[in-house]
């Protein structure tokens, strides 16, 4: 860059673009943080709320700890500046006190944060009470199934559960190592293949909360999302009645019937159940797909077009998709698109 005599000094309007940009991508990083309801800042049950105590404590002990250090930092700094190049500070080796007080001082304080720590990790872990909404979690690459043993339903992606009743989570993995977690709520619990894990929560009040596996688990780790719907008793039991339902019966030759005749005759019953209709469990139950928000492990809104686009050809729209692209015509996918969409 020319220096241009009189100008302003380019090497310090460089610095201090620079400067801006790292500022603007500190704004958009805590805008993030703060718009989001992925937050475990914001605990909206018992197992989220003792995450959020524990780290409070651990917040304050830092915060003591900084303190301290830097107050003695900035003492050593001013009463042992050098003062006479030529003298020499008096020589010390070892203080069998100082170093007996660094030593205890952090075991004691590691103490006090392991207490509620592991305290919290039994009670989130414990064994389903018998009052508990028992659910079974299981990570898919690259989507969650929800399946509820007593109700007899199951479902994808979208977790969900009645305000103020305590519910056990059991989790597992049909492939590779996820973790499961809705910051909101709780978590996050890794799903290690071979081996079950636990939640025991109480979700507080209703709504909608956003969760992510939180574990690389391959190409559409990013795309494995999912959410908690935390509904009231009496919405949650008119969900659990829609869902036990069987599906929509379509039309005598409507789209949608015609959609039913392609699906029963093509690969997508190898790996998808509709009750009455296949019983494939390598991808999600599409019984009631259309009652969900969204499709593709909660990557797409759950709409026509979205739909079309991701039967048309799913690895292209997600990495590393299970589901093959099936070279199917346009006019299979409109069809299809009918019929999955009626399945409210
Ligand atoms: Cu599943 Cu990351």
């Amino acid at each position: 860059m020319l220096a241009v005599p009189g100008g302003p000094d380019p090497t310090r309007r460089v610095r201090l673009g620079r400067t801006a940009r790292v500022a603007a991508l500190a704004a958009t990083l805590a805008g993030c943080g703060l718009s989001s309801s992925q937050t475990t800042l914001d605990p909206r049950s018992d197992f989220a709320r003792q995450s959020h105590s524990i780290f409070m404590q651990i917040l304050w002990w830092d915060t003591a700890i900084f303190l301290i250090v830097a107050a003695l930092l900035v003492l050593a700094i001013l009463r042992f500046r050098e003062r006479d190049p030529q003298a020499l500070p008096v020589q010390v080796r070892g203080n069998a006190k100082l170093e007996l007080t660094w030593t205890i001082a952090p075991a004691v304080i590691l103490t006090f944060i392991a207490f509620p720590t592991v305290g919290a990790i039994f009670r989130t872990q414990a064994p389903p009470t018998p009052d508990a909404l028992k659910v079974r979690v299981v990570g898919h690459q690259w989507w969650w199934e929800f399946h509820y043993p007593d109700l007899g339903i199951t479902t994808a992606t979208e977790l969900y559960l009645p305000a103020g009743q305590r519910v056990a989570l059991e989790l597992s993995s049909t492939d590779v190592i996820h973790s499961f977690w809705v910051p909101a709520l709780g978590g996050k619990r890794d799903t290690p293949p071979g081996q079950l894990n636990r939640i025991l929560l109480t979700p507080a009040a209703p709504g909608e909360f956003p969760g992510q596996c939180a574990e690389f688990c391959g190409a559409s780790h990013a795309n494995m999302r999912h959410w908690a719907v935390v509904r009231p008793a009496a919405d949650f039991q008119a969900w659990v009645a829609r869902q036990k339902a069987p599906p929509a019966e379509p039309a005598e030759g409507s789209p949608a019937a015609q959609g039913r005749q392609i699906f029963t005759t093509s690969p997508c019953v190898g790996c998808h159940t509709i009750q009455g209709i296949s019983g494939g469990q390598l991808g999600p139950d599409l019984t009631h797909v259309a009652s969900r928000k969204t499709i593709a492990g909660g990557m797409l809104e759950n709409d026509g077009g979205n739909l079309a686009r991701w039967l048309k050809n799913p690895p292209g729209v997600k990495p590393g998709s299970l589901m093959p692209d099936l070279k199917l015509t346009d006019g299979q996918v409109s069809a299809l698109v009918a019929y999955l969409g009626s399945l409210k």
